[in-house]
């Protein structure tokens, strides 16, 4: 596959063009959203989308709509040359990378707005944050038309959102969920581990390690607040750390638990200096 070589599209209109040619040559098309700044957990998702379709298109797009602060919006990495060699070298077919202008023209009006499952978690500390991600990814799907979309178990509430928004509005395109790649110590990979200093990469193990001693603990205990305290104890006996979030919730509607009877999954968001990294874990 691919044989063709990379193309790189920057507009919604080219990449209708290329994504119908394939459609009518009988192609199924994957589409992986990114924001670039691709590491291993990218690329899991782009073989996993090699698996359920003929071509692949990475999108690589920075979405403004979806930062809360402008400080993190303008910090995200954009090593856009090495992003377009990574695809070339990963037997991705299409790059799509349209400018913010392009993306968002003057009146541009129209947003896709999430429900309930956008008011809990991180939704209430990112205003508009979810609303951002389902208006882009429709975009980006409405260029793309693609048959299967890919998307991290990473960030968990986002998939879930994005699997209601093709369910509420029969988008009928396959979502596949694909499980965290993690460093060999255990930090989930992220393009905003790029801005940890070297003693916070250290720190940052505090993450993974407070969701596996409530993995573990979960086995015997199922007193929500009681696991709780033994993930927040870890996080906070880490003097980098600062603990934002540490819930046990109904991995399905993503509402709180106080007591574990079924499935259950741990979700965390945890700052180190001006960067925030988030990371969850499925219970039992
Ligand atoms: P971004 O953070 O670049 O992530 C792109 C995709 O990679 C998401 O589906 C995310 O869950 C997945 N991902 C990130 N780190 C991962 C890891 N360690 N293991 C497995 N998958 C991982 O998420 C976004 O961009 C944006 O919100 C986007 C969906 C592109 C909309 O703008």
């Amino acid at each position: 596959m691919g044989g063709a070589g990379l193309q790189v599209i920057d507009r919604p209109a080219a990449l209708v063009e290329w994504s119908d040619a394939q459609r009518t040559a009988g192609k199924q098309v994957a589409l992986v959203p990114t924001m670039g700044a691709l590491h291993a957990g990218h690329l899991a998702l782009i073989t996993e989308a090699r698996k359920h379709a003929d071509v692949v298109i990475v999108s690589i797009f920075v979405n403004p709509l979806q930062f809360n602060r402008r400080d993190d919006f303008e910090a995200y990495p954009r090593p856009i040359d090495d992003d377009i060699e990574i695809c070339r070298g990963s037997a991705v077919d299409a790059v799509y990378a349209p400018l913010a202008s392009t993306m968002y023209p003057v009146g541009f009006q129209t947003h896709v707005e999430p429900g309930a499952l956008a008011d809990v978690l991180d939704g209430p500390s990112r205003p508009g944050h979810f609303r951002g991600v389902t208006t882009v990814v429709a975009k980006l799907f409405g260029a793309a038309r693609p048959h299967v979309a890919v998307f991290g178990q990473k960030d968990f509430q986002q998939l879930a959102i994005i699997r209601r928004m093709v369910s509420d509005l029969n988008m009928s395109i396959e979502i596949v969920g694909v499980p965290t790649v993690r460093e060999p110590d255990g930090l989930a990979l992220s393009s905003r581990n790029r801005r940890l200093s070297v003693e916070q990469r250290a720190a940052a193990i505090c993450v993974p390690n407070a969701l596996a001693a409530i993995a573990e603990a979960a086995g015997t205990e199922p007193e929500v607040a009681k696991l709780q305290a033994i993930g927040q104890a870890i996080i906070e006996a880490e003097p980098l750390a600062r603990w934002e979030q540490l819930e046990i919730v109904d991995p399905d509607t993503l509402q709180s638990l106080s007591t574990i009877e079924g499935r259950a999954l741990a979700v965390t968001a945890v700052w180190f200096g001006e960067v925030r990294l988030i990371d969850n874990r499925l219970l039992g």
